[in-house]
C-alpha cells in the first residue's frame, strides 16, 4: 500500500499513466534506423539513455540488501541513481557500495539545518553529482491506504538520515515528514548549491512560474513531477505539466520530468515534449520486490530496450531529434 498508493481519491496517480496514453505517436517511415543513438546530455554529461533511477524512500522494505541493490541494477544499465534521503541506507555507504555508478542525492531539508549540512557535505565528500531538491513535500499528503493499514517506518534506527535528524523509535511517516522543515523558500535554493558547490534540481514544479524561479534562483534542473500522485490528488499530471515548463525555461535548464513512465513509448512522448530525461519510480520497487538487485535492473532494461524499440519504429533513431511533431493528441482520448 506505501509503495503502491496515492493521496486522496487517486486521481492523480491514475492520471499520471493516462496523460501518456493520451498522446499518439506520429510516425515516419523510411528513415534509416539501422543504428540507433539513444543518448541524451543531463547536467552537462552524457548519458547513454534518457532512464534515470527516482528518488524513492525505505528500499529494505522490498530486499534486504536495499538501496544498495538498486544502484547496483542503475550502475549496470547506465542509468543514473538518485538516493532518496529517507532511503535506508547512509549516503557513505551507499556510495561504498557503488563508487562507480552515477549517482544524485535527494534532498529533504530537515528542520535541523545543521544536520541537513552535514549530510550535503557528505553527499559532496562522496561523489554524488547533484542535489535533488524536492520541494512538494512541506508537509505529508493525505494517503489513505496508509491510514488504512497503519503504516508506520519500522524501526527508525533503519533511516540513518531520519536518526541523524533526531527521529527516534517507530515513527508514522508523518512523523518522519514532521522532521522535514515546511518553511523552505526560493532562497534556499541558491544556499545549498553555493554551500555543495553541485548544480541543484528542483523536484516537484508543476507551474511555468515556478520553474522560472527556480532558474532565477541558480538551479540547474527542475523536475516536472506530483510526487508519484502522492501528495496532493488532483493536481496536473507530469506529461501535462511538462509543455508549458519547457516552454518557458527549456532553453536555459535541464528540465525532467516524471510521473506514470512505464513504457519505453511513454520515455519517447517525454523527450519529444522536451524533457531530457525522465525518472522512474514505482516500477524499480517493484523489480526490486520480486527480485533485488537483477529484478530492478530488468526493470530497468526492459524500459530501455522499448524505448530503443519506439526510436526505430517512431522512424527518429537519435533520441536528441525528438520534437513535438512526434506526437498527436490520441484519437481516443478525445472528449
Ligand atoms: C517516492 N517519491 C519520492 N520522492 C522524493 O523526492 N523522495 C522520496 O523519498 C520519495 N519516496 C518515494 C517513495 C515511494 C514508495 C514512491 C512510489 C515515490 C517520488 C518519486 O521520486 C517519483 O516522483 C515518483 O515515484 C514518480 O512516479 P512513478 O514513476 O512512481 O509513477
Ligand atoms: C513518499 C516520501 C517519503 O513519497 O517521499 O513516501
Amino acid at each position: 500500500g506505501y509503495y503502491a498508493g496515492g493521496a486522496g481519491d487517486e486521481i492523480t496517480l491514475a492520471d499520471n499513466l493516462a496523460a501518456w496514453r493520451r498522446l499518439a505517436i506520429r510516425p515516419r517511415v523510411m528513415v534509416d534506423v539501422s543504428e540507433r543513438d539513444l543518448r541524451t546530455t543531463v547536467l552537462g554529461r552524457e548519458r547513454p539513455h534518457p532512464v534515470i533511477v527516482a528518488p524513492s524512500a525505505f528500499h529494505k522494505l522490498a530486499t534486504p540488501e536495499g538501496e544498495a541493490a538498486t544502484a547496483r541494477a542503475a550502475g549496470a544499465v547506465g542509468a543514473t541513481y538518485t538516493l532518496s534521503s529517507l532511503a535506508t541506507t547512509g549516503v557513505t555507504a551507499l556510495a561504498q557500495a557503488v563508487p562507480d555508478t552515477t549517482r544524485w542525492f535527494q534532498l529533504y531539508v530537515f528542520r535541523d539545518r545543521g544536520v541537513t549540512r552535514e549530510i550535503v557535505a557528505a553527499a559532496v565528500e562522496h561523489g554524488y553529482e547533484a542535489l535533488v531538491l524536492t520541494v512538494d513535500m512541506p508537509v505529508l499528503g493525505n494517503r489513505e491506504r496508509d491510514l488504512r493499514t497503519g503504516f508506520v517506518v519500522g524501526h527508525a534506527t533503519a533511516i540513518p538520515m531520519v536518526i541523524a535528524a533526531d527521529g527516534e523509535g517507530v515513527l508514522s511517516l508523518g512523523e518522519v515528514v514532521d522532521l522535514i522543515d515546511p518553511s523552505l523558500t526560493w532562497s534556499d535554493v541558491e544556499a545549498f548549491a553555493a554551500q555543495s558547490g553541485l548544480p541543484v534540481i528542483v523536484k516537484g514544479v508543476l507551474r511555468p512560474e515556478d520553474a522560472r524561479r527556480a532558474a532565477e534562483h541558480g538551479a540547474a534542473g527542475v523536475v516536472v513531477s506530483n510526487h508519484g500522485g502522492r501528495q496532493l490528488d488532483t493536481v496536473l499530471s507530469g506529461a501535462d505539466a511538462l509543455p508549458p515548463v519547457v516552454d518557458e525555461v527549456g532553453d536555459e535548464i535541464d528540465v525532467l520530468v516524471d510521473g506514470g513512465v512505464r513504457r519505453g513509448t511513454d520515455v519517447l512522448k517525454a523527450l519529444a515534449l522536451g524533457a531530457r530525461a525522465v525518472l522512474v519510480g514505482r516500477p524499480v520497487l517493484w523489480g526490486l520486490a520480486v527480485g533485488g538487485e537483477a529484478g530492478a535492473r530488468r526493470v530497468l532494461e526492459l524500459l530501455v530496450s522499448e524505448f530503443d524499440t519506439a526510436l526505430a519504429l517512431a522512424g527518429v533513431p537519435r533520441a536528441a531529434d525528438l520534437d513535438p511533431s512526434a506526437l498527436a493528441p490520441a484519437p481516443w482520448a478525445r472528449p
